[in-house]
């Protein structure tokens, strides 16, 4: 007898056929109706069980949690809420879950309780329907880069170069803490360490994906990648993954098509693709609304936010007309935003960002053309020599979901940014040797694939979007 997944038994298995069928209890009822599920859909399969046929040492092993394998017949649902069901023949429980201490009960639990039950949480509906989503999302990514063209480059891990020059690095090292070499000065001394010099986690795969797209044309990098900044936001993680493409000869308009035409594309790949999470995560966000005040509530329901950013067009802001507006505008009835925005040249705040997206534009935003001195060294200076050639994008409920740039191809432009940011040319010795050796105009972006899930899936929260959270608070695993 054949085992089938149970997304295959509700949709394509002939009734009457007798089946396998292995999964998690989600529920026990009257001693009688067994919801299993094994993950590959949001629905459960409902096993009626004659009591009476089963041994009642086995029949206690079955509670929440439990894993089953189950034998019997596919037959037309009885009840209401499902079309199939298993009458069963058979039960053999591969392992049982003690409802005393297993914390997974079915009931409503807290996304902030689910977090500290990081090993437990993909057993909810939720968590399954946020992760199958995830995975869907990432194929998505490969396949729309493959699709275009691109090449998929494995960047390193372990570097020695800090890409985004913030400082924010977890370093490797193999010295003893207590007790590192030194050297004359009283330094630590990283000649003696493993890879001969200080190396740290990347910030970024861009410097290296720099490389090959001027070799390969056009390549991406989909990888983990590590800030140490302390910053306990719902928007910001110590791991998280990027993708991150560099294309040949594009330059900044061209750069934002492709962020652009990417985003939509792997949009609309969920919602061919992920229907039956999506609608379970549009019911589930719809609910948790109904407890918020009226104005808190978001104007559109999931499914019509993920149409509507992969039908219309981004608007396309420069950094200065950007700041005209929010001089300007009237943010609510304060008129005032907690950080007012009457330099320019400030950074923006993520207040601001959501006000552009959120209130003043109302659809997602490209911001182009930045202060140099707010944006990292290798973005390619303006003839005005004081804006560079950078974007962001800035998602309704999001903010920043990427950041990106047409790079500074010229030599002596980059070589006269890192002596002023005080940088060891030495230390980006290839990077310099780009552009003496066949240099071109050259761009790309990083997206936040975190950032992209928390979109797609409508959670508020980036520690629910990702498997293992890397936090100050979860370091458990
Ligand atoms: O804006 P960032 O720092 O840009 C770069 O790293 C460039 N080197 C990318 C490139 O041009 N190839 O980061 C890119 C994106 C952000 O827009 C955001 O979506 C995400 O990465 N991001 C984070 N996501 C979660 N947690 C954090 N701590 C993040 N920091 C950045
Ligand atoms: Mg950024």
């Amino acid at each position: 007898i054949k085992s089938y997944p149970i997304k295959e038994l509700l949709s394509n298995v002939p009734i009457l056929h007798e089946v396998v069928v292995n999964g998690w209890v989600k529920t026990f009822r009257s001693n009688r109706f067994i919801a299993l599920n094994d993950g590959s859909t949001i629905n459960n399969i409902q096993c009626v069980v004659d009591f009476e046929q089963f041994d009642e040492e086995l029949l206690k092993q079955i509670a929440t949690g439990a894993a089953l394998k189950i034998s019997g017949t596919l037959v037309e649902s009885q009840g209401k809420g499902q079309n199939v069901e298993i009458q069963v023949k058979d039960i053999f429980v591969h392992g049982s879950a003690d409802p005393e201490t297993y914390p997974i009960q079915p009931k409503k639990h807290s996304l902030e309780f689910l977090r500290e039950k990081a090993h437990l949480r993909v057993r909810t509906n939720t968590f399954a329907a946020v992760m199958r989503v995830r995975s869907a999302l990432s194929f998505a990514v490969h396949q729309y880069f493959r699709d275009n063209g691109f090449y998929y480059v494995h960047t390193p891990i372990i570097t020695g170069s800090d890409a985004e020059g913030a400082g924010e690095m977890f370093r490797v090292s193999t010295l003893d803490p207590k007790n590192p070499p030194v050297t004359e000065e009283g330094n630590v001394d990283y000649k003696e360490d493993f890879f001969g010099k200080e190396t740290n986690l990347t910030v970024s795969g861009q410097l290296e994906a720099e490389t090959y797209a001027m070799g390969l044309g056009k390549v991406y990098t989909f990888g983990p990648t590590f800030r140490a900044e302390n910053s306990n936001t719902s928007r910001h993680l110590a791991e998280f993954w990027m993708i991150e493409p560099e294309v040949a000869f594009n330059d900044l308009d061209a750069n934002m098509d492709l962020a652009e035409d990417f985003i939509k594309n792997v949009i609309n790949y969920i919602l061919d693709n992920c229907k039956e999470d999506l609608e379970f995560l549009e019911k589930r966000l719809l609910d948790e609304e109904k407890s918020k005040p009226q104005i808190e509530r978001s104007e559109m329901a999931l499914l019509e936010k993920l149409r509507f950013v992969s039908e219309n067009n981004f608007k396309r802001v420069s950094y200065t007309e950007a700041i005209d507006i929010l001089r300007n505008c009237k943010p609510n009835k304060k008129k005032k935003f907690k950080y007012s925005i009457d330099e320019w040249g400030a950074d923006l705040q993520s207040e601001h960002e959501r006000f552009l997206v959120e209130k003043h534009f109302k659809c997602p935003v490209i911001l182009f053309d930045y202060p140099a001195k707010i944006k990292a060294f290798y973005m390619r200076l303006n003839e005005d020599g004081n804006t560079v050639r950078a974007m962001d994008i800035l998602f309704p409920g999001i903010g920043e979901i990427v950041g990106g740039s047409q790079r500074e191809e010229r030599l002596d432009v980059l070589k006269e940014k890192i002596e002023t940011l005080g940088i060891d040319e030495k230390e980006l010795w290839w990077y310099l040797d780009l552009r003496k050796f066949g240099t071109a105009v050259h761009s790309g972006f990083g997206l936040g694939f975190e950032r992209l899930v928390l979109f797609a899936t409508g959670m508020g929260n980036i520690r629910d979007v990702i498997p293992f959270p890397r936090t100050p608070q979860n370091a458990e695993f």
